[in-house]
């Protein structure tokens, strides 16, 4: 059945532990955050379909049979175009894309916009795309942007609370962990994870055994890590994090601004604190046992004119907001 309005939001994610080694087919763990991308479709009016992403090109509107596309808008197209070819509606939509999620900051942003904008017009368009078939056109999107994309960014939003990832296969996690012990210091230093998951690759064909011993390492803290995590042990979760962290450097993947980031966490008596996703810049996280010690990080790093916030998890992934 055909709707003609749609809104659907999927979250961003905190890779917890086991960025980088993930793409590698290692585990890693990852949260969906109570950030989110709003994809909004409607009929159009006119005989056009329209895309409009006020966020990147505010108070622009794309005529998406006429115009070639900037290129970061190339994926959204991609989305558009493969699932019009599987359907044999010919309404216009006009479509807006809106995100909460900072972007570039290693949060996911991109998979959580291509997982609600596959949500909404397949569901626009009458299709009843199911969790599954969303994460995996999501997953196609995804190689679009980034190449070779583990797919964890794209499971995570599409599924959303915690996940032990795999090679492929997601394992649900349930925290004991209070979301509030978790803040987000974002460098506002923009990265991109095409580049540093091409640099790593380039280490790695450089000297594979020093590569293999990092993701070992990476490896054997995401199994020590997922049993801290179901007892709820954060002395534990934070040593580990600080240990990823560490690893993460040693693979080049960090930043000088997230290693100080990091150096004042740890004198400010942080559990433990890590960047999360690809590094480069983007953003560290960090873990306290104490709320009122979280909240004076917090209003410290917003002093250095970096955004911070306390985190929240969402068990949430991909969800209608119209009912
Ligand atoms: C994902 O947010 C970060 C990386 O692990 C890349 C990937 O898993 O696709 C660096």
């Amino acid at each position: 059945m055909d709707v003609n309005t749609v809104e659907f939001s999927a979250p961003g994610k905190i890779i917890l532990f086991g960025e980088h080694a993930v793409v590698y087919k290692h585990p890693a763990i990852a949260a969906a955050i109570d950030l989110r991308a709003i994809s909004s479709i409607s009929a159009s009016s006119e005989q056009i379909s329209i895309l409009s992403v006020p966020d990147l090109f505010p108070k622009k509107l794309f005529d998406l049979n006429l115009t070639p596309l900037p290129e970061n808008l190339t994926a959204l197209k991609f989305v558009i175009d493969s699932l019009l070819e599987v359907t044999e509606s010919c309404k216009n939509p006009t479509i807006e894309i809106s995100s909460q999620i900072p972007l570039s900051a290693g949060l996911g942003s991109s998979a959580a916009v291509s997982v609600s904008l596959i949500a909404g017009f397949s569901k626009f368009l009458g299709m009843d795309f199911d969790l599954h078939e969303i994460n995996k056109l999501a997953y196609e999107t995804e190689k679009i942007i980034h190449s070779f994309p583990s797919g964890i960014d794209n499971t995570i939003s599409t599924y959303g609370g915690g996940i032990l990832y795999e090679n492929g296969v997601m394992k649900e996690l349930s925290f004991q962990l209070s979301s509030n012990y978790i803040v987000i210091i974002n460098s506002l230093i923009p990265r991109n994870t095409k580049d540093l998951v091409e640099s790593v690759r380039k280490k790695y064909e450089k000297n594979p055994s020093a590569i293999q011993g990092i993701f070992h390492n990476i490896h054997n803290i995401v199994i020590d890590a997922e049993k801290a995590l179901k007892a709820g042990d954060l002395a534990q979760i934070g040593e580990l994090m600080s240990s990823n962290h560490q690893l993460l450097r040693d693979l080049g993947v960090s930043h000088r601004t997230l290693d100080e980031i990091v150096k004042i966490l740890d004198e400010k008596r942080a559990l433990g604190s890590k960047l999360t996703g690809a590094g480069g810049g983007g953003c560290v996280i960090s873990l306290f046992d104490d709320y009122h010690r979280a909240t004076e990080v917090v209003e410290l790093m917003k002093e250095k004119n970096l955004q911070a916030f306390i985190s929240n998890f969402s068990n949430d992934g991909v969800r209608n907001e119209l009912y």
